[in-house]
């Protein structure tokens, strides 16, 4: 079957296909020895050998699908180039797999890992509107004008971020708990949103992804999602 490279390159399970087209233009990748940088790229997979970084990518013959309890302090990528921790080294796989979507560094909680760059595809586009809800742990009381601003979406940098849904859960006198529903996930959204109103996260962590929620599972740990909840996300597809 022939395919734009960047799916190609994803459904090999080498990244989301977003960030398949980074590592293209990077000049990364050759097709039959051929470094390639042109996105609209078609390769056939029978006939055309594509590397990269020297790497034969091969199309998978099973799919994996994981969530993990990402616990702070770890990078969700493959190598940091900080050296630091990374979600990766949480994961005992014998497939390449690559995380759906990112959590910040100091970010805790939900995080999806598969080899189907389809799947990630679906789970991270827009147009799917798959809800993240995080909580904030935030220092002092977080009052009802600074949920309205919240809610009507603040403005950073003149950039108007998307409306999110929030509610407080709970203030012990010293932290407030804020739970924060958004569909879009610009870079560090949830921080950004509470810096523009001058409060500071302490600890942010998520706790669903559409339907699919974080329950029990240890922090870092990792398991498979249930055909009914790889069933959920693909009914979009
Ligand atoms: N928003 C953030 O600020 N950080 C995350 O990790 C996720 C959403």
């Amino acid at each position: 079957m022939s395919m734009r490279l960047n799916k190609f390159l994803s459904s090999c399970g080498l990244a989301s296909r977003r960030k398949c087209e980074e590592i293209i233009l990077a000049g990364r990748v050759s097709v039959n020895g051929q470094t390639v940088q042109n996105l609209s790229t078609v390769v056939d997979e029978k006939k055309d050998k594509v590397c990269c970084d020297g790497k034969e990518m091969k199309l998978p013959t099973e799919f994996v699908y994981l969530k993990m309890n990402k616990p702070k302090g770890y990078a969700c990528t493959a190598s940091d180039e900080k050296g630091r921790k990374t979600i990766f080294d949480l994961v005992e796989s014998d497939v390449r797999l690559f995380n759906v979507g990112r959590l910040d560094y100091d970010t805790e909680g939900l995080i999806l890992l598969t080899n189907d760059g389809d799947f990630a595809n679906l789970v991270t586009h827009p147009k799917y509107h798959f809800e993240k809800e995080y909580i904030a742990t935030v220092e002092g009381e977080v009052k009802e004008g600074d949920l309205a601003v919240l809610r009507k979406g603040v403005v950073i940098d003149g950039v108007r971020m998307p409306t999110a849904k929030v509610k407080l859960l709970s203030f012990d006198g010293k932290w407030s708990k804020v739970s924060v529903i958004i569909d879009e996930g610009q870079n560090h959204q949830v921080r950004r949103m509470f810096e523009a109103i001058g409060k500071d996260i302490k600890l942010l962590k998520r706790v669903r992804i559409g339907d699919i929620h974080l329950g029990g599972l240890y922090r870092g740990k990792t398991k498979p999602l249930t055909a009914e909840e790889i069933a959920y996300f693909k009914k979009g597809m």
